[in-house]
């Protein structure tokens, strides 16, 4: 008796096709059936399509319904269930997510002119994109086989503070397992942002940045506390700046030099150090632009950052004004870059599984530790929303949707 229509995909080859194709259509599984000759006779192929991960109609989610504060955030229980839409997709069951400072600012319109100009080419806004479930990313299992996974999702999706989330294969990897949901859901969105900063922008990589010195601006927050621990289990020189209560949890988590920015002139303290072949900047303003004299001269040197106005500009001119925009500003970086053979470029949050898998083999090394600065409950989600904007954060906020046996496995 056939038991796993996958092993069939290859070579199903079957006199009585059409009671097959019925038999594996009974059978409950991700594969359409197609009929196609090949040689001597009627092969069966079979083709993964939308998985059939059975979607609850209905799930418990914060959802949004217009853009505004906290007041907006409204708990549902007869939240519209995520549900599958492409063959690469999943159907996880989120057991906890994290809240990030993007999920403050989309709460307030932040980027809604490009993502819904994505929701709409991704076929998924139909009208309007309320409600809307925010969270970008999580950790929790897979519901058609039972996986731990983690992950974060592409911001024009609909959101991990739900009951239920949809991710792409691309989005997510194991979960490591030395760590608890909570402590994995603190992880991917910060861990995908940075890697985008340093490795795909800035052409870090575990080969090169031993030799490198590198200065991470904002080092007390969720992306400054993972990226100096990435940064340091690659072997580069790690400086970085916070205020005076992180100096000391900034050392043990193993930043060579930390400049208190609250008690001295930063700027100064940091011009006193060797020069650097690396900023990655987690401030914006002034902070990234001063730091850019911090750079070595004609070594291609690069100051990356994430705090800049491109999807601002977006929102206020439209996207393609806005865009132009901030082509305009960027090439007025890049110019004074020119000059001394030093590069200033942006970076912006890219989902990354493969990044994530590689960060799970180095968390199950013990090189890297979640920061996992408060967790609170699922039905207070707005107290966590409300702490997170509220700033000076010391690594992660973590919601728990499910609050028994989160335990390492
Ligand atoms: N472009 C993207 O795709 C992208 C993706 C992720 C994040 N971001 C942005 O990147 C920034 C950092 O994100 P995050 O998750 O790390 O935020 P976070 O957790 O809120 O941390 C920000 C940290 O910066 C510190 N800080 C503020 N001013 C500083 C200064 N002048 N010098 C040194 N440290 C300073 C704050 O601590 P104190 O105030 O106590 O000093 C705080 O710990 C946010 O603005 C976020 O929106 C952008």
């Amino acid at each position: 008796m056939l038991r796993n229509p996958r092993t069939a995909s290859r070579a199903a080859f079957c006199k009585n096709h059409a009671a097959f194709a019925s038999l594996l259509e009974t059978l409950d599984y991700p594969f359409t059936v197609m009929l196609s000759k090949c040689g001597k006779g009627p092969l069966l192929v079979t083709k993964r399509c939308a998985s059939t991960a059975k979607s609850p109609a209905k799930m418990m989610a914060w959802q949004i319904y217009q853009y505004g504060g906290n007041e907006e955030l409204t708990l549902s229980d007869r939240a519209r269930a995520a549900t599958i839409k492409a063959p690469n997709e999943l159907l996880i069951k989120v057991h906890a997510a994290s809240v990030n400072p993007i999920d403050v600012k989309m709460r307030g319109g932040y980027g809604q002119k490009v993502l819904n100009m994505l929701r709409a080419q991704q076929g998924g806004l139909l009208g309007s994109e309320f409600p809307l479930i925010l969270g970008r990313d999580f950790s929790g299992v897979v519901i058609e086989t039972g996986r731990a996974v983690y992950g974060a999702l592409s911001a024009y999706r609909q959101g991990s503070h739900a009951q239920f989330t949809v991710a792409s294969d691309s989005e997510i990897a194991k979960k490591p397992q030395v760590l608890s949901h909570t402590e994995a859901a603190s992880i991917p969105y910060v861990a995908t942002t940075s890697w985008a900063a340093l490795c795909t922008i800035g052409e870090l990589s575990e080969k090169n940045a031993h030799k490198k010195r590198v200065l991470v601006q904002g080092g007390s927050g969720g992306i400054g506390t993972f990226s100096i621990q990435l940064l340091k289990a690659w072997g580069a020189y790690v400086a970085t700046t916070c205020s005076t209560d992180a100096v000391d949890f900034l050392r043990n988590l193993g930043a060579d030099a930390v400049i208190d920015y609250k008690t001295t002139d930063a700027k100064k303290e940091l011009s006193k150090l060797p020069q650097f072949d690396f900023v990655f900047d987690a401030v914006g303003g002034p902070t990234a632009d001063d730091s850019f004299d911090l750079l070595k001269k004609w070594t291609n040197a690069k100051l990356v950052t994430i705090v800049h106005p491109f999807l601002q500009n977006t929102d206020s001119f439209g996207v393609v004004p806005g865009m132009g925009r901030a082509v305009i500003a960027l090439g007025s970086n890049l110019m004074k870059g020119f000059s001394a053979g030093r590069s200033y470029r942006w970076a912006i949050f890219l989902p990354n599984g493969k990044a994530l898998e590689k960060v799970g083999r180095l968390v199950q090394r013990d090189l890297i530790h979640p920061v996992v600065e408060k967790e609170f409950p699922f039905s207070e989600l707005p107290a966590a929303f409300q702490f997170v904007e509220e700033g000076h954060n010391r690594g992660k906020t973590v919601v728990k949707m499910v609050e028994r046996g989160d335990q390492p496995h």
